[in-house]
């Protein structure tokens, strides 16, 4: 307010230390009141209130020893205010005088007054001679203090440089002139055209600030994709480049037939049980599967067949119709792949164009190959902890073809991980009562130095595969992996509760940096 009334009446301020603060009657000449113009000058330049002019000098500033001396006086002052006037009092010792205004300043303060011819001797003691002195130093230093300069010159400036009482600092001051916005109001120009503004008519004579194209701006508070999403959508690129299709795995609730029956998992497994698996009340049993199937994969539980000789256990009727929320997404790849033997059934399907490949020439026996996907949405009844929870993604995949190999299954494997930025793989032997052999797969992971597990394969079993109608000769081989733990170890996450549930951070999502596609 200062600046433009000053503006207002001289239309030029020449020189602002000349300013004269409301209230003080020296100019406003120190360098900190000058620091405060500045800013003052700024904020008004940015509304093109005024244009100004810097510059360069050089000032002083004080020590805190100089501060100290402007407002107690140099020490040779303090010794001489210490002493009796000569013949006036009992003249004071160095000691008492020591006592009196301190080592340092009795110190350097005796030669000083000595010098000047301020004190005396006076048998043992000290006395004033001068009735009255004039500070130099302390007015000296009071000047610099206010106004950063001292009219008598460099050479005092040297000394009380030399004396350590003042310091050099660069320093500015500006000149000043109206700008094109040029007011003494210094109300804030309106940010915003409101609804309000425009119903009075104040926007006809609302000053505005300008835009400032340089600003950052304020961040979005847009959705993002979830780190989940993120690895599934990469994952799901892999397979597609690879030239699998996805597979349809909305049904979340199955039967026992289609989750472990169809499957040759013997209808006594643990997996089964309650602990594992969440059966569902209401409805509680599904309809009665195809009855051909059905036959053939309870017979071949039961008594065996194709070469096996089954379980030997009783079936049951009732544990095959149990409505459940499947364990793993092999049960929409076990509907896939009945509905991909149904052409080697004989039974009459839609056409696709690929091309019947019939062994040796042979006369076509219906088999297509199949390379299929999915990645969905699992459930177990466990008890969750840190890496598990009750329902969790899985990757699946499996491959149909004639006299596939476990080596078609390995070469694949690594070519498939590798896609995943994973190199080193390794397999062990695994049980799965619906492949044989069964392996698991480990990828050494460089951040945690060790082996991790990250899925599982193997050879889908002739039991599974021939209640369905393939022919003898047709492999499938098939894996599943866990979305989540790629996830977390990509993205550093040691809690999967963080990642998944009601315990999810939507700001650890939004801020976590996406997946190198
Ligand atoms: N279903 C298995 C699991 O839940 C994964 C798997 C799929 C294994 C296909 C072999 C073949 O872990």
């Amino acid at each position: 307010q200062l600046i433009l009334d000053t503006l207002h009446a001289h239309s030029t301020i020449h020189d602002t230390r000349s300013l004269v603060i409301p209230g003080q009657s020296e100019p406003a000449s120190s360098q900190d009141a000058q620091i405060t113009v500045l800013g003052a000058l700024n904020s008004l330049l940015s509304r093109e209130m005024v244009k100004f002019e810097t510059h360069e000098i050089v000032s002083h500033a004080l020590t805190p020893e100089g501060s100290q001396i402007a407002l107690d006086g140099s020490h040779e002052a303090r010794v001489w205010s210490a002493l009796p006037t000569k013949g006036q009092g009992m003249p004071v010792t160095p000691a008492q005088l020591k006592k009196q205004v301190g080592d340092e300043t009795a110190k350097v303060g005796q030669g000083r007054a000595f010098k000047n011819g301020w004190i005396g001797k006076e048998g043992d003691g000290l006395v004033k001679l001068a009735s009255s002195i004039k500070d130099v130093t302390q007015l000296d230093l009071v000047e610099i203090q206010s106004s950063g300069m001292l009219k008598s010159g460099e050479k005092d400036l040297a000394d009380l440089r030399k004396r350590k009482l003042i310091v050099q600092r660069k320093g500015q001051w500006f000149t000043v002139h109206k700008g094109s916005e040029f007011s003494t109001s210094t109300a804030k120009p309106e940010t915003d055209l409101t609804a309000d503004m425009l119903a009075s008519g104040s926007w006809k004579t609302s000053t505005y600030k300008k835009y400032n194209f340089e600003a950052e701006g304020a961040p979005t508070d847009g959705g993002s994709l979830h780190p989940l999403l993120k690895v599934r959508e990469e994952i799901r690129n892999i397979f597609l480049e690879m030239g699998f299709a996805e597979m349809p795995t909305a049904s979340f609730v199955e039967s026992g037939f289609w989750c472990f029956d169809a499957l040759f998992v013997p209808q006594q497994h643990p997996a089964r049980e309650m602990q594992d698996t969440f059966y569902l009340s209401d409805p509680s049993h599904s309809l009665h599967p195809e009855k051909e199937y059905y036959k053939r994969v309870s017979t071949i539980h039961e008594h065996g067949g194709f070469g096996s000789v089954g379980y030997r256990a009783p079936w049951s009727h009732e544990e095959t119709t149990k409505l459940l929320l499947r364990t793993h997404t092999t049960a929409s790849s076990t509907h896939m792949l009945y509905k991909l033997a149904a052409r080697c059934r004989g039974e009459d399907v839609e056409d696709d164009d690929r091309p019947a490949i019939g062994k040796d020439g042979q006369k076509d026996d219906g088999f297509r190959p199949a390379k299929l996907f999915s990645i969905d949405r699992v459930f177990r009844n466990e008890t969750t902890d840190a890496t598990h929870l009750a329902e969790f993604h899985q990757v699946e995949g499996v491959v149909a073809d004639r006299e596939l190999t476990l080596a078609d299954l390995i070469g694949f494997m690594r070519v498939f991980f590798s896609k995943m930025g994973i190199q080193q793989v390794r397999f062990k032997p695994a049980y799965n009562p619906y492949t044989e052999p069964s392996l698991e797969i480990f990828a050494f992971h460089p951040m945690l130095d060790r082996w991790v597990e990250v899925g599982n394969s193997g050879m889908f079993r002739p039991e599974m595969l021939e209640p369905m109608g393939f022919p003898k000769d047709v492999r499938v081989h098939g894996w599943g992996l866990s979305l989540e733990r790629p996830t977390m170890i990509r993205y550093g996450i040691n809690n999967i509760r963080t990642l998944m549930g009601h315990k999810t951070s939507i700001e650890g999502i939004e801020n976590s940096p996406a997946p190198m596609l």
